[in-house]
């Protein structure tokens, strides 16, 4: 073989190694986040909320993201689970950018992929606390969506409140609901901004362990945005945002699964 020849091979060889384990790489994060930024517009001209934001989450692994109000972390949340869309940058969801697909395409990697908690809890008000846990599973044609409704509804304290409409429950209880309504279809990823805002210590609590236990059995990604700090400590991670800027990513008490 001539020389150039074999120095073309070699070179092939090289960025087919590159090119696997970049793959291998994508397979491991379940989000891998670059570059992300977020402006909106405003009377008083462009606003950036988000600034050049990096970072990856493996599969499996929990995350808190902190920071101070108005820092960032529910724009930030949004953006993760496809909800806004970037300025600049990419999320990478679960091999996907998301920001190639338009809103039909992101809404169906958000239903096959993810369980969001909305910090305002966005329960449905027509709908009790049953239907409101049942309506996910039901528009993916889950003939079992009311028996898995009511085992969550259950898990999160509410098996006395399934016929209440939002209007007729506490703060709290909203939460549990909407809680309970992102587990179901046990999703690959889950999103939850301020999960045990509105809960005292017993129902703080009992969230806490419905969380990490998903995480743990079903190996469902945790991402919390949370100004609990004992909350925040059980996640591997912990990613720091100020002003929009990510700060510094430190661990958290658990150890790291990746
Ligand atoms: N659509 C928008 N237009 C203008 N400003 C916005 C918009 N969305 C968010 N902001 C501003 O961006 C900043 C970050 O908002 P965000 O809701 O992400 O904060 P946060 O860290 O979740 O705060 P908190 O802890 O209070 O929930 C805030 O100052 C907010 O006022
Ligand atoms: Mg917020």
């Amino acid at each position: 073989m001539l020389k150039a020849e074999r120095l073309v091979k070699v070179n092939i060889i090289i960025i087919f190694r590159k090119y696997c384990a970049m793959s291998v790489h994508s397979q491991l994060n379940v989000i891998q986040v670059s570059g992300l930024t977020k402006q909106v517009s405003t009377f008083e001209g462009n606003l950036t909320i988000l600034s050049d934001i990096n970072f990856s989450v493996k599969s499996g692994d929990s995350i808190a993201i902190v920071g101070a109000s108005g820092s960032g972390k529910s724009t930030l949340l949004s953006l993760l689970a496809g909800l806004d869309v970037a300025s600049k940058g990419d999320v990478i969801l679960d091999g996907q950018s998301l920001n190639r697909l338009d809103e039909e395409a992101r809404a169906k990697v958000r239903a096959e992929k993810i369980g969001f908690v909305f910090q305002s809890f966005m329960l449905v008000h027509s709908l009790t606390a049953l239907e409101n846990v049942m309506l996910p599973a039901e528009l993916a044609g889950d003939k079992h969506a009311k028996e898995q409704a009511i085992t969550l509804l259950n898990k999160v304290g509410l098996s006395h409140r399934l016929a209440h409409y939002p209007s007729q429950l506490s703060g709290g209880e909203q939460q549990r609901v909407a809680i309970a309504r992102a587990f179901i279809g046990s999703p690959k990823i889950l999103f939850a901004d301020e999960p045990s805002a509105n809960l005292d210590t017993h129902n703080g609590h009992l969230i806490e362990t419905l969380l990490f236990d998903l995480n743990q059995q079903n190996g469902t990604t945790l991402v919390l945005v949370t100004h609990d700090e004992h909350l925040a400590k059980q996640c591997n991670r912990i990613i720091h945002i100020e002003g929009g800027q990510l700060e510094k990513i430190s661990q958290g008490v658990i150890e790291n699964v990746g």
